[in-house]
């Protein structure tokens, strides 16, 4: 893998047939991503609100981890602290391990140099960051000579025309010369895609991409995101509250609460036998077609407020299991089986003790 600021000029791959990144990660491979402690902390009123508390998150070359929660829980604020966007809004420790390189040890510049090229984002609404009043081929030429992935113009045009057909756009020259209100909202979110993997990042970040979408559009992004996996070898890190959405797209899913992962492992496992009682109500709370679990039931109570303090467990006030120990002392993320983790020695005592 290379580093950004190593060979910042060096051409991305695409549309050049050759050994994906990706494929099934073995598991001695080194992550493509390595969160580890990473916490966010916002200061609001004169308040100190720690939005983020001490994330962990792996991803390998070419796998999608999908961060599963519901609204609030600090998923955004997970991958836009990530991505250092708050700049000095925010203060951060942990570490955001990106091949060989911390992004928390690095100045300003050096993170805008990672930031669109070897870790690049997919906006949740595309309007937000394209320019309405310029033709979408050139804000793709213009994203490729940014970054020194074309050489010159002509260079940049071609490639903006081999992305957007690999982004599944029909006819990519009429809609390079289009602007984006010219285009559906779908079309809109695979150029916002093509302008992402650009740079043929190593990861690609993506915050809830298809919430804008109505739903048939919504499953063909989906299968894009498959799609570039499979072809770039990009991993994909990507936010949704939608249990469904995490389904169809995830190899490992982290669930997010109050600021914390209280579980983590394959999407199968996660879904299918959730082991922490967060994400056990959260699953009994979604209506499946194929659920085998019986009637939705609310998770009674309702989330922590913003950047409240817990002594123990975040989840134990609304938690059916909850016992003394668990308001005293923060649960931490255990082995519950292979590659899978939950934050509740109660539920999971065997494999606690
Ligand atoms: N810039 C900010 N300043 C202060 N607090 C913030 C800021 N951004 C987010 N927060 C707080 O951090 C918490 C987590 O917010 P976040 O946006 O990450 O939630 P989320 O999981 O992405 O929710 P949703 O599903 O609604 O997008 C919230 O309580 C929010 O109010
Ligand atoms: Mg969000």
């Amino acid at each position: 893998m290379s580093s950004p600021t190593e060979t910042p000029e060096t051409p991305g791959t695409l549309g050049v047939p050759g050994p994906a990144r990706g494929g099934a990660p073995a598991a001695t491979t080194r992550p493509a991503l390595r969160v580890s402690g990473l916490t966010t902390t916002f200061e609001r009123g004169g308040r100190q609100v720690l939005a983020v508390r001490g994330v962990d998150l792996d991803v390998a070359p070419g796998e999608s981890l999908v961060l599963l929660g519901e609204s609030g829980s600090g998923k955004s604020v997970t991958i836009r602290s990530i991505l250092r966007l708050y700049g000095s809004s925010a203060r951060h420790s942990g570490s955001v391990v990106l091949g060989e390189q911390d992004l928390m040890s690095l100045d300003a510049a050096a993170v805008r140099a990672v930031r669109g090229r070897t870790l690049a984002m997919v906006p949740q609404d595309p309007n937000g960051s394209l320019d309405p009043l310029r033709p979408v081929g050139r804000q793709l030429e213009q994203v490729l000579r940014l970054h020194g992935v074309a050489a010159d113009r002509r260079a940049a045009r071609a490639r903006a025309l081999e992305l957007l057909a690999l982004v599944g756009i029909p006819g990519p020259a009429r809609v390079a010369g289009s602007h984006p209100h010219e285009l559906s909202g779908g079309m809109r979110q695979r150029v916002a895609i093509a302008i992402a993997v650009a740079c043929d990042p190593v990861v690609l970040l993506a915050d809830e991409p298809t919430t804008a979408l109505d739903v048939t559009v919504q499953s063909q992004i989906l299968d894009l995101f498959g799609d570039l996996r499979e072809r770039l070898g990009t991993a994909l890190l990507l936010v949704t509250h939608d249990v469904s959405v995490a389904a169809d797209v995830a190899d490992r899913v982290a669930v997010m609460y109050a600021g914390s992962v209280v579980e983590e492992g394959p999407a199968r496992e996660v879904l299918e036998n959730p082991r922490h009682p967060y994400t056990q109500a959260l699953l009994d709370a979604v209506p499946r077609p194929t659920s085998v679990r019986g009637h939705l039931k609310a998770i009674p109570g309702s989330p922590p407020v913003a950047g409240a303090r817990f002594d123990g467990c975040s989840f134990a006030e609304r938690c059916a299991l909850a016992q003394p120990s668990c308001r005293a002392q923060a649960p931490a993320l255990l082995p519950v089986a292979e590659g899978h983790r939950a934050a509740c020695p109660v539920a999971n005592p065997g494999v606690a003790a």
